[in-house]
């Protein structure tokens, strides 16, 4: 990405739950785009505005170091790398434009189906599999818990059964992870959804101008289908 570039350039998720939705956004907003499959970024054809597809978790920082004007992320992954980014003193600011009326989810605690999981307590000294331990640290601190963490960036839903963990804290969407792997949903701590954010620097007057145009497009069309 070159940051001298006039071109308004936005992070998107490349594939997951987040991905067809945010492209479907920004085409109702009246932006054109041809996407390669494995070409990172995409150029519209009708504005001057770029795609960098590209991992949810590599969003918020992109953002907040203003490598990219905006991005399209989940409220739980920005929340994530806000943590991680303050306890190690990198800059976090970031400006949240819009919350979006698509990736609704949950982050939740849940535990193997055959536990007799009674409250919190019997999470204390217990091992928690997690792509997001700064989010689930600061609630166990909240709640008076002392458990440890296995930090994993995927297929965190079979950590248990691998004997990696004993229970694990990830996204829920429609249940059908934690089902399929005979887990339980004990403890939401933390619910989200998709938001817009814009790098804490100022724009260009040629990029704010085309934010201009697009928030307006993009309440009408969350208006709308409402
Ligand atoms: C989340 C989570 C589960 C799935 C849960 O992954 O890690 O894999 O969604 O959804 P369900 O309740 O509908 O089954 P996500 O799509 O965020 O992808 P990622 O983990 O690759 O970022
Ligand atoms: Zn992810
Ligand atoms: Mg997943």
């Amino acid at each position: 990405v070159d940051k001298n570039s006039q071109r308004l350039t936005i992070a998107i998720q490349k594939s997951g739950r987040l991905s067809k939705e945010s492209i479907a956004l920004l085409e109702a907003c009246g932006f054109k785009f041809s996407l390669h499959e494995a070409r990172l970024l995409a150029h519209s054809s009708n504005q001057p505005v770029d795609l960098l597809r590209v991992r949810d978790d590599d969003i918020p920082g992109l953002v907040m170091d203003g490598v990219v004007d905006l991005g399209l992320v989940g409220e739980n992954v920005l929340e994530e790398a806000r943590l991680e980014r303050q306890a190690t003193q990198l800059p976090a600011k970031i400006n949240i434009l819009r919350a979006l009326d698509f990736g609704q989810c949950r982050l939740s605690i849940a535990v193997p189906k055959e536990d007799n999981y009674r409250g919190l307590a019997d999470l204390e000294g217990k091992r928690i599999a997690t792509t997001y331990p700064f989010l689930l640290q600061n609630y166990l601190q909240q709640q008076g818990i002392k458990a440890s963490t296995a930090v994993l960036t995927g297929s965190v839903e079979v950590a248990p059964r691998a004997g990696l963990a004993d229970a694990i804290c990830d996204l829920v969407s429609t249940g059908a992870t934690l089902e399929a792997n005979g887990l339980v949903e004990k403890e939401v701590i933390f619910r989200s959804t998709a938001q817009l954010i814009q790098r804490p620097e100022p724009l260009t007057a040629a990029k704010q101008a085309i934010v201009d145009q697009l928030l307006p497009r993009l309440d009408g069309v969350q208006m709308a289908r409402e």
